[in-house]
């Protein structure tokens, strides 16, 4: 066997090991199916076999889930001959062979244990369900779970079958449906395994539950099996059906046919003898994975991703850059919450501030995230001493000598970002690491080719753009100036992958990418409150999309003011040119009057102040629009989903247009993690691929017609149109951030 050693002890087990070569994690792909195949067959076969136990030679876990690089990466759908019923049943076939060889494993007579020895996911859970007894090692690093539902997919290795048969239908719904992890803990008191050992002990602990209990017949197997908590046709049971529904429906709007059809295959599933229910999951498992929306999701969040994450954006043929030494200028809310992340990764910090009380004040806020993580058992108290350690709180620029970068994050102000430029570079460009250090804006609106006129070495200089809060956005969105080189790109991608966070680069333009496109979903919104939509419609059919939340309460989350202030600073740059805002002139109003949004507990909603209290639409606002469609008809619905989505997906498409970014991948991902962009989609640039352009194109045709030229379809989209291109075939696989024109 290539994935799995084997020893038979002289008690009769057969200990197999799963040992990918090669590889840190196990995953399972067709060679490692066979090999438990194989397994299975042995165990039936050979009479001197009385037992088997499954464990992993890695050290850092049991198995990550199946290898999707192998299951997806050509196979039964590159096969373009296949069509319709008989692509259906190609990736029906090739799907339920994992259900088959784990089903031929549980039913192969002999008792079989597993010893699972840390992380077990998806495929690698599914492996373990599938084992007559699991036993769990204990270790804070420790979780087992069937996350699938993240990538649009559900668990499809008999998973949505057996885990329900364990733990009871309802917590295993809200487990799949939330793709949510067991720690240790949690998974022996749901029942998701069955003892819980130190780590050196678990082969052990298996062998004695061979030697002393050993039932080779699963529970579902057996005559008198019945489901916890009741099956669908059980009063309780139907129950967790019946609201589980309507719940699932409230999460998702329906958007994730993932969802829904695991809901199908449960509670079809559990109506039906295993080996059926089996082929029943099978079944709405490749329905899934013919969708449009899991294969976005499946791209963007996984193979995007991970092609982030190994620095698919950075120039090559620069040496990886070290960062030992990292000064931040400003520790206001974001410089603090930098400090934290840099700390995290192990960087020593020179968090500076004008005076010593303001840095102390940054290095406090870094203080309470990491006890915080501690009071959650995540951290111990050492490892939080030593990271704050790592964090010097001080107004002495001169403490930047020696640094690898500077990070400015200081008030938005280009007179200020220029002077503490020049102060720090002074000191930077002069100390051990002059030659090769490098200078990072965290301005949000200013154009980095400006700021870098400050600059002694403008081709170091680069827009290093964090979110807030910083501790939890994962995105960077990393903006190249006019002279930036490719090698100061390299070193900032180096650099947001040091502190684990995910990088996109783009090209310098007003809002850069991820502010400029999601600017467009607040701006729809006040569009559709001047157009007579009541402003209740507007934020419930914004959910509806699959935005994180509406038009209108996002607007009070950024901040009213800010808006008007943002929107000033336009008019002021293009002047005559300069269109206002469908309801500008009204939030402006707003404003004067006093409500900023939710940071004063006043905006489009109230906010009451007592913890827990729901906000509640302001009565003012129908005095400046009286709303005209107070019950939206499924038309309206329809129109509005449109509208805001379409708005944000023609305004990434200019983008791609202007050279502002140029990766689709960078683009879909930093589309979701800046913006939460409906998710079901895969990113804005996925969804236009999945409308198709020329369909899109037509659309854009008609939402111009009636709603004027900011849904008019760029000449990119036009000509891609006529050529049937798509942005992932015209832009390519390895699509590069260029520099500015
Ligand atoms: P903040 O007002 O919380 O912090 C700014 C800090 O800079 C203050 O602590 C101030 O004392 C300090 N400072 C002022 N002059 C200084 C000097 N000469 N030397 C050293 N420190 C000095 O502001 P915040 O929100 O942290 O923003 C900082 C920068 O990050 C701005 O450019 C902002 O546009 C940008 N940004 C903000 C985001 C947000 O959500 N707040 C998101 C992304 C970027």
């Amino acid at each position: 066997m290539e994935n799995f050693k084997t020893d038979l002890d002289a008690d009769g087990i057969l200990l197999c090991t799963f040992d990918v070569p090669g590889k840190t994690m196990n995953t399972f792909t067709k060679s490692a199916l066979a090999d438990v195949e194989a397994i299975a067959n042995r165990a039936k076969s050979e009479a001197d076999i009385k037992g088997v136990v499954i464990t992993s030679g890695k050290t850092n876990g049991f198995c990550a889930g199946a290898d999707l690089e192998e299951l997806f990466g050509g196979g039964w759908e590159a096969d373009a001959s296949l069509q319709g019923e008989d692509l259906l049943k190609a990736t029906f076939d090739a799907a339920f062979e994992m259900n088959r060889v784990y089903r031929l494993l549980e039913t192969c007579g002999k008792p079989v244990a597993v010893a699972i020895n840390g992380l077990a996911l998806g495929g690698g859970l599914e492996l373990s369900l599938a084992c007559h007894y699991r036993v769990l090692s204990n270790g804070p690093k420790v979780q087992v779970g069937l996350p699938e539902i993240k990538i649009g997919l559900f668990p499809g290795g008999g998973g949505s079958q057996r885990l329900p048969r364990l733990i009871g239908a309802q917590a295993a719904l809200m487990a799949m449906s939330e793709g949510k992890s067991f720690k240790p803990a949690e998974a022996l008191g749901a029942g998701v395994v069955d003892e819980v050992v130190d780590n050196d002990k678990v082969v052990e602990a298996a062998k004695t539950w061979i030697k002393t209990k050993g039932d080779p017949v699963q529970r579902w197997d057996k005559k008198d099996y019945k489901i916890p908590g009741g099956g669908p046709y059980h009063p309780a049971g139907a129950q967790v059906f019946i609201m589980g529904n309507a719940l699932l429906r409230k999460q998702s709007y329906g958007n994730y046919p993932a969802v829904v059809n695991l809901m199908h295959s449960v509670y079809e599933g559990l109506q039906l003898p295993f080996d059926t229910a089996i082929k029943v999951e099978t079944r709405y498992f490749a329905k899934t994975l013919m969708t449009p929306q899991a294969k976005a999701m499946l791209r963007t969040f996984f193979f995007s991703m991970q092609a982030i994450a190994k620095g698919s954006g950075r120039p090559s043929g620069v040496p990886k850059a070290e960062f030992t030494q990292v000064a931040v200028l400003g520790a206001g809310m974001m410089g603090a919450g930098i400090a934290y992340v840099q700390a995290l990764a192990g960087i020593k910090t020179i968090l500076i501030d004008r005076d010593q009380e303001s840095a102390d004040k940054g290095r406090k806020h870094c203080e309470d995230l990491l006890m915080k993580q501690v009071s959650r058992g995540k951290m111990t108290k050492e490892k939080m001493a030593e990271t704050l350690d790592l964090i010097v709180a001080t107004p002495d620029y001169d403490q930047i000598k020696g640094s690898e970068l500077v990070i400015e994050a200081v008030f938005e102000n280009t007179e200020l970002k220029e002077k503490v430029t020049k102060d720090a570079e002074a000191r930077l460009y002069s100390g051990d690491k002059a030659d090769s250090a490098i200078f990072g804006s965290n301005t949000s609106t200013i154009p980095i080719t400006i700021l870098s006129t400050a600059s002694q070495k403008p081709e170091n200089f680069i827009g290093i753009h964090f979110f807030s809060p910083v501790d939890k956005m994962m995105l960077v969105e990393i903006i190249l100036g006019k002279e930036t080189s490719d090698e100061t790109l390299a070193k900032a991608i180096d650099y947001v992958l040091k502190i684990r966070k995910t990088p996109i680069a783009v090209n310098d333009s007003r809002g850069f990418y991820t502010s400029r496109c999601f600017a467009t979903f607040v701006a729809e919104g006040m569009a559709l409150w001047a157009d007579g939509y009541a402003p209740a419609i507007i934020d419930n059919v914004g959910r509806m999309t699959g935005m994180p939340r509406g038009p209108l309460e996002m607007n009070d989350d950024v901040a009213l003011d800010l808006m008007v202030k943002v929107q000033a600073e336009m008019a002021k740059s293009q002047g005559d040119a300069y269109v206002p805002l469908a309801g500008e002139k009204e939030v402006a109003d707003m404003v004067a009057k006093g409500r900023y949004g939710r940071k004063n507990g006043k905006g489009f909603y109230d906010y009451p102040a007592e913890k827990g209290a729901s906000k509640t639409l302001w009565s003012g606002l129908s005095d400046y629009f009286t709303p005209t469609v107070t019950e939206a008809e499924p038309s309206d619905v329809a129109e509005i989903k449109t509208r805001l989505l379409y708005r944000q997906a023609v305004e990434a498409a200019r983008c791609f247009e202007e050279g502002v970014i140029t990766d689709p991948r960078e683009a879909d991902v930093g589309s979701i993690l800046a913006w939460g962009f409906a998710p079901w989609s895969g990113g804005v640039i996925s969804l236009i691929d999945s409308i198709g352009v020329a369909a899109f194109v037509a659309e854009l045709d008609r939402l111009t017609q009636a709603y004027g030229a900011r849904f008019e379809p760029p000449k990119l989209l036009r000509d891609m149109a006529a050529k049937g291109e798509t942005f992932y075939g015209r832009f390519g696989k390895d699509a590069k951030a260029g520099k500015a024109a």
